[in-house]
Parts: structure tokens; sequence; C-alpha cells
């Protein structure tokens, strides 16, 4: 199928099946930002922007994302940078396996809820989960950004 979508910003149009999963289409597109870690929908890695939403870009399906909006920690890089810079500056990442994803929800939150209490940053990042930077620092990166 050809899939038609707006991709960070830009109209793309990729020739890919419509059983591929949106995360492998974006990473054979060149945006690798987005991590496969558990592929079921459960830690973040692949976290995506569809439609203004965090979505678990492992589940969904080619052929549902068909014409939506996507956003990628790519595209956020160029038109949020303060939010991967907060991360950076306040060692809210280690490995940067689960930061792309973290940059997504948190991107997503702060557009919902600009100044967020540290309860609610806990409650929204739940689905993005770390194993090695501790959460401390991804909400102080989160609360930095905010505040920027
Ligand atoms: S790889 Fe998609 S949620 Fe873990
Ligand atoms: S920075 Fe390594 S998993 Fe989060």
């Amino acid at each position: 199928m050809n899939m038609r979508l707006k991709l960070n910003g830009d109209v793309v149009t990729i020739d890919t099946q419509p059983d591929a999963f949106l995360l492998e289409v974006l990473r054979e597109h060149g945006l690798t930002g987005a991590k496969e870690g558990c592929a079921v929908g459960v830690c973040g890695a692949c976290t995506v922007l569809v439609n203004g939403d965090p979505v678990s870009s492992c589940l969904l399906l080619a052929g549902q994302a068909d014409g939506a909006d996507v956003w990628t920690a790519e595209g956020l890089a160029r038109a949020a940078p303060h939010i991967a810079a907060a991360f950076a500056d306040n060692e809210g990442l280690q490995c940067g396996i689960c930061t792309p994803g973290q940059v997504v929800s948190a991107y997503a939150l702060l557009q919902k809820n600009p100044h967020p209490t540290d309860a609610e940053i806990r409650t929204y990042m739940a689905g993005n989960l770390c194993r090695c930077t501790g959460y401390a620092s991804i909400r102080r990166s989160i609360e930095a950004a905010a505040n920027a």
C-alpha cells in the first residue's frame, strides 16, 4: 500500500505493507529514534505522536495510521528542542534507549498541561519505562522543560 502521512510536518508517501507496524515503517524510513523495547505496548520506547496523542507505534498497523499526523522524536528535536535539551541538562538519560519515547510523551504532556505537578508527571509518564536513569531525574527534566 501507499501510506500517506504528515510526518514531522511534511507530507510523505511510503510504500509499505498494511500489516506492517508503524514502528518498523518509521525505522525503515530512517527515523530510528523510536525503539523496539518490548513490542507489546508496555515499555514506551516506541512512542510517537499520532494526531496529537502519544501512541505505542509497535502496536499500530500501517493501515490504521494511514492519513495520520505523526511526530517522532526527530521532528520534536527541531520543533521543540528545549525538551531534549532539558533531559541532557538534568541527567534525564543514560543509555538513551528510552529517551526518544520519554521526550515524545513529555512533549504531549506539556502541550496538554504546560505546568504539571510532580504527581501529574508521574501519572502521565507511567507508560514510559526506564531501566537505567532513575525516574526522579526524568521528572526533573520535564519540570525544567516546563520552565524553559
Ligand atoms: S516497544 Fe512499543 S511499547 Fe515497548
Ligand atoms: S536511559 Fe537507559 S533505559 Fe532509560
